[in-house]
């Protein structure tokens, strides 16, 4: 029989950046390497004690909740969303048309662009960005366009560079803050205005991924697309219960804003998926209903593992910049690592000799050559081994840091 092949949408698809690292992942646990895992935002914190309190509760004895979910969001669940979202934001959101509940954040991105895109339609994505935004445009059929967002500018777009030609070919925008995997933030509401303006000037849909918005230090507070005139005219913005409640695997998001794009994104929806089981949305109602006393513990885990690792790293030399925002470390690679070997060498490098596995920014774009990404998803006293580790490599690959 011949080989069947898989869509050429698939085949152009890169390996998933994870799959690589993965794949030696394994190895190293199968030479019984003692592995550090920074690999990928995959919170290591248990959800709060209530939230999985209600989930057995509901699961044991509410059988009702094991049927088909209402896909949209049961109205629980929605009208929760509205009034978290008032009272973190400032903004009202009608919980019959503005809101849609998500099998996680990334479904939702993944079938927007299967909503509404047609072959060859361009999407306007950032380089470094999250892979799914890229991935998500070539199985709809579409076209990245990607533009740099670079450190000097504190990682922010500059929408005049994107050639005006591409603009008038695409029908979507990303954007992403607190942002992965750079850890950026707005700090000036001009860009919120800005992307708008541009947004509304093109006809494209602002897709404003804003998975990360709770996870802030240092007394920063991220602001939602949402605030700022004009937005629900244009934007999307995508939430999620995985970082925020640390549920990555219980699945469960939600999308916010012009109630138009929704509709057509439920539309989709309904044909593809049932939306999220009612226990899931049940407890995640629950978590949001928490949300102040969770959270800030979840912050507080976060921003002292960050200080921690950055210490470490300090102790050996290297000086890595402190983020605002998200369970990420942004790190520049000396140097001559960078001209050398490259992320990815370095990354398979650190993990097959020391069983350190860390992200390599190439994976996010090609203008993240040069950087790595650790998730800070490990106990505390696992950071000091990283950095001993880190400064073995270093030192293997000749490199002088202090
Ligand atoms: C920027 C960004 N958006 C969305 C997601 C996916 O979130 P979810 O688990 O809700 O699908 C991630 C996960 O790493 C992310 O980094």
């Amino acid at each position: 029989m011949k080989k069947i092949l898989p869509s050429k949408k698939l085949e152009q698809l890169p390996a998933y950046l994870f799959s690589r690292i993965n794949k030696l992942k394994l190895e190293a646990y199968k030479k019984n390497l003692d592995v550090i895992d920074l690999s990928m935002g995959n919170p290591d914190i248990p959800p709060d004690k209530e939230i999985i309190e209600r989930l057995c509760d509901t699961v044991i004895n509410h059988p009702r909740t094991h049927r088909y979910p209402q896909a949209k969001g049961m109205p629980k669940f929605r009208s929760t969303v509205s009034e978290w979202f008032l009272k973190r934001f400032g903004v009202k959101l009608d919980p019959e048309k503005e809101i849609l509940a998500l099998v996680g954040s990334k479904e939702g991105v993944a079938h927007l662009c299967m909503a509404f895109l047609d072959e060859g339609d361009y999407t306007l994505i950032p380089n470094p960005s999250y892979p799914v935004y890229y991935n998500a445009t070539i199985l709809a059929g579409g076209k990245p366009y990607l533009f740099n967002i670079e450190q000097k500018d504190k990682y922010l777009p500059d929408f005049g560079k994107i050639p005006q030609k591409i603009i008038n070919r695409a029908k979507i925008i990303f954007l992403n803050y607190p942002n992965n995997p750079t850890t950026a933030v707005v700090e000036d509401e001009k860009f919120f205005k800005e992307a708008i303006s541009f947004a509304k000037k093109n006809n494209l849909i602002l897709c404003y991924d804003n998975a990360y918005s709770e996870i802030t230090f240092d007394g920063y507070v991220a602001p939602s697309i949402l605030q700022y005139e004009g937005a629900k005219d244009v934007a999307l913005e995508f939430h999620s219960f995985s970082k925020t409640f640390s549920m990555a695997g219980w699945r469960v998001g939600f999308v916010v804003g012009s109630e138009y794009i929704i509709s057509h994104l439920e539309k989709f929806k309904s044909f593809v998926d049932y939306g999220v089981a009612t226990f899931i949305q049940l407890s995640a109602v629950k978590a949001l209903l928490d949300y102040e006393r969770i959270v800030k513990e979840v912050r507080n885990i976060y921003q002292k593992r960050r200080d921690i690792m950055i210490k470490e790293f300090k102790k050996i030399g290297y000086i890595v910049d402190i983020p605002k925002a998200t369970m990420y470390l942004w790190c520049k690679l000396p140097q001559e690592i960078t001209k050398n070997i490259g992320s990815l060498k370095f990354a398979e490098k650190l993990l097959v000799d020391k069983g350190v596995a860390v992200a390599p920014g190439a994976g996010f774009g090609s203008n993240a050559e040069g950087y790595i990404r650790l998730a800070l998803v490990t106990a505390n006293n696992r950071f000091h081994d990283t950095a001993l580790r880190f400064d073995e490599v270093f030192k293997e690959l000749g490199v002088r840091l202090k």
